[in-house]
């Protein structure tokens, strides 16, 4: 605990949001639970906060960050052109784990663009996050507050064992409990297109517009720079694989002495007939929810879990291909070896 005391975790109360609005607004950094991940907060509109945040994650300045408001209506203030694609979007799912990528306004400068004519919006459902957003009054660039390259983070401490003391403070809001991060729909192009799946669904957003989700796949690789599309982005330290369920098994089972550290939707098998110690068993096991509701909140945390078991290799259960598992298999294919 000595170590959150030292990076300011506090829990939440009325002063501790005046507290984190006062030093967002002195151009300090803020830790603050949104209902996908923690985002680490800076002032949007102060170049030299943005820098320290860039700095502090250890992330490229060409890559941009999304705005976080405190009500959909602050949009315009953001965007040149706010389509009715956008309303239609926004009425739907704001609050909550969606980003709009639209044209952007004049107020949205480079240093928070990473150099494109494009600003990436998000209105998050968390009480605190929108409480300390009306504190503040106006725009937070929030990028997960994760260490580039690393896990991101659903839990305070796991924000407080990333950072040290270049955060000034981090409000704990306990486990977030959308788990993974917004779905990212571009609105800047011809047509809408899904940048970065999530939680809420390719057939959601599509429902909404009146197209198919099939539509919704960008025709070509983004050529804006997305940070989950470099290799080693989200990965453990331990090498970790996706396999479909009988490979899972034989893997295990024909191991010579590696250590397995399992995520798998079944029970861990009885103990294997040859009986023999360190074959055929693995090191750790654990069992995945069969809910992508519950899998995905879970899902950040259960991989530090993995990582952490002392393993060779993490091993998880393929998830199904259906739209509410996109996101989650999104999330994994990121974290796997390349
Ligand atoms: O759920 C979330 O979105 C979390 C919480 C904290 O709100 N935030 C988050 O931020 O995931 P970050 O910075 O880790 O990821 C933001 C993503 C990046 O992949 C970035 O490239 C993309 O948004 N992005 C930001 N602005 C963009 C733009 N103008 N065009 C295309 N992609 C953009
Ligand atoms: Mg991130």
């Amino acid at each position: 605990m000595s170590k959150l005391a030292n990076l300011g975790v506090m829990a939440v109360s009325p002063t501790s949001i005046t507290r984190a609005a006062s030093l967002l607004r002195e151009g300090h950094l803020v830790a603050f639970p949104t209902e996908t991940v923690y985002g680490l907060g800076a002032d949007a509109q102060n170049e030299e906060a943005v820098k320290k945040l860039y700095e502090a994650k250890g992330r490229p300045n060409n890559h941009p960050v999304i705005v976080h408001l405190p009500s959909p209506e602050a949009i315009s203030e953001w965007c040149s052109n706010v389509p009715k694609e956008a309303l239609l979007l926004a009425n739907a799912f704001w609050p909550g784990p969606l980003t709009l990528v639209l044209p952007r306004s004049e107020k949205a400068k480079n240093f928070i663009t990473g150099g494109q004519d494009t600003v990436a919006i998000r209105v998050p459902s968390h009480p605190i996050a929108l409480a300390l957003l009306k504190e503040f009054g106006g725009g937070v660039v929030a990028p997960s507050a994760n260490r580039f390259g690393k896990l991101s983070p659903t839990r305070a401490e796991h924000v407080a064992s990333d950072f040290g003391e270049s955060i000034a403070i981090v409000l704990d809001g306990g486990p977030c409990q959308v788990g993974i991060e917004s779905t990212i729909v571009n609105l800047s192009g011809n047509k809408p297109e899904i940048l970065r799946p999530g939680m809420i669904t390719a057939d959601q957003i599509a429902a909404q517009l009146g197209i198919s989700a099939s539509d919704l796949a960008p025709k070509e690789k983004p050529v804006i720079h997305v940070p989950g599309d470099l290799p080693s982005h989200y990965a453990p330290e331990t090498p970790l694989y996706v396999v479909a369920q009988e490979e899972l098994h034989s893997l295990i089972k024909n191991s010579s002495g590696l250590k397995f550290a399992v995520l798998a939707f079944d029970d861990q098998p009885e103990n294997q007939p040859d009986n023999q110690p360190n074959k055929g068993s693995a090191y750790r096991w654990l069992k995945a929810s069969s809910n992508p509701k519950r899998y995905a909140e879970a899902l950040y945390a259960t991989l530090r879990t993995l990582d952490q078991a002392g393993a060779d290799r993490i091993l998880i259960e393929a998830v199904p291909a259906a739209s509410e598992w996109q996101g989650i298999a999104d999330r994994l294919q990121r974290a796997t070896q390349k």
